[in-house]
């Protein structure tokens, strides 16, 4: 069996191959076919409400990495699907959710966002709860049943944690089984080693669209050349993307053009140890980038998409890691500054464009449909894996309307 070591740097290199034929040849993983897809499905109330429940209740969610619930006693909320939730590390080391809401008449228990407790103490009448969950005391307990404390316990939700991420799935009483949702998407996420990534900074970045629309502008390099020609296309080929997707999953590399140094170059010169990172995003919701500061220096960005209550409103949950931890100042500064950079590019480019955009879908006349080319394959697959989950096939597209005589 090869060491862990041995299968990060042959995946890199394998993945680095790719990328060199694809520059030496012109081409890219491409779909066998382009796909036009109905704009209803990013308007439509229903679809909307089956996903809100199907994807965002009863799948399973990125709530943190595990190092943001360090020790003992770290606690997170998570209210992002709009269920009050509390993520927990136990006395055991292992992660526990519970709704946030105390069993005695219903008050928000933990109102900070996160931190560190021994106890949770329920500012309503005083009733405190262990951090697993159980009712460890409450101010005249005698005057209510005598079973309360030690038997009482707030409400369980199922979390789990896989490869430094932390999972929560947002229903109590439902069944998750994170290695099923995963795949074999597992062992790619592994080589991450994202248990080791620190937290460096966090925000979050409100779009008026569609959550698949904000979240369809991270699939694609195709954008980079009009859209990002000052920030991203410098840096990016919009023209090369190396594809692989694992069930609802998937990892894109967009190239950088200094790997067009590659192909005079023995393998070993590459460096794939640090231009080989990609996007891996997680089914349904979840976009985790990796880039670099610096040769050495990396950085893990997630976003975490959540729609509203209505088809048009998302927010994106952006924390940016140091991924082997924060060795210095200067690199700490590096990493916000990383952080400030990519959420300008978001903020002022590709969510101006998303909310523009998604409004002007339902300008359109019924049966109107957007195209995604053979290079926007990841759009393809997500959106059939989203169909598939909430159980709603894609319209079927009409015809393309003609204009009028
Ligand atoms: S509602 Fe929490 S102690 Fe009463
Ligand atoms: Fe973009």
């Amino acid at each position: 069996m090869a060491s862990f070591e041995d299968r990060l740097l042959e995946t890199r290199l394998r993945l680095g191959r790719r990328v060199v034929e694809h520059i030496r040849h012109g081409t890219s993983d491409l779909a066998d076919r382009p796909m036009r897809n109905d704009v209803s499905v990013y308007i439509d109330p229903a679809r909307h409400a089956a996903e809100r429940q199907k994807l965002f209740r009863e799948t399973p969610l990125v709530a943190c990495l595990s190092r943001e619930l360090p020790g003992p006693g770290s606690f997170r909320t998570f209210d992002e699907t709009g269920v009050p939730i509390v993520v927990v590390r136990g006395a055991d080391g292992g992660v526990r959710a519970f709704l946030n809401i105390c069993i005695h008449r219903g008050a928000r228990l933990v109102r900070e966002t996160g931190g560190q407790a021994k106890l949770f103490t329920c500012w309503f009448h005083g009733w405190s709860y262990g951090l697993d969950g159980k009712l460890a005391a409450a101010p005249e307990a005698e005057r209510f049943d005598d079973a309360l404390c030690g038997a009482d316990h707030l409400v369980s939700v199922p979390a789990a944690e896989r490869f430094g991420l932390v999972f929560v799935q947002a229903t109590p009483g439902s069944t998750m089984d994170i290695d099923a949702h995963l795949g074999t998407f597992g062992a790619e996420l592994e080589l991450l080693q994202l248990e080791q990534a620190e937290p460096v900074k966090s925000g979050q970045l409100p779009v008026s669209a569609n959550w698949k629309y904000a979240l369809d502008t991270y699939g694609e390099g195709y954008h980079f050349a009009a859209l990002h020609k000052q920030t991203l296309a410098p840096f990016f080929r919009n023209d090369i993307t190396v594809y692989d997707r694992f069930g609802p999953h998937h990892r894109i590399l967009f190239v950088g053009r200094e790997q067009e140094a590659w192909l005079d170059l023995p393998e070993r010169e590459w460096g794939v140890e640090h231009r080989i990172g990609g996007i891996h995003y997680i089914f349904p919701n979840t976009i985790l980038f990796a880039g670099a500061v610096a040769p050495g220096k990396g950085y893990y960005t997630t976003f975490r998409h959540f729609p509203g209550e209505t088809p048009g409103e998302t927010v994106t949950h952006k924390t940016i890691y140091a991924p082997k931890g924060v060795h210095s100042e200067e690199y700490r500064s590096e990493v916000e500054a990383a952080y400030d950079a990519t959420a300008h590019v978001v903020e002022t480019e590709d969510y101006v464009v998303a909310a523009q955009g998604w409004a002007n879908l339902g300008a359109l006349p019924p049966g109107s449909s957007v195209v995604y080319g053979r290079q926007e394959m990841a759009l393809q697959n997500v959106h059939r894996a989203i169909s598939e989950a909430i159980g709603m096939p894609l319209p079927t597209v009409a015809p393309r309307l003609e204009a009028a005589e």
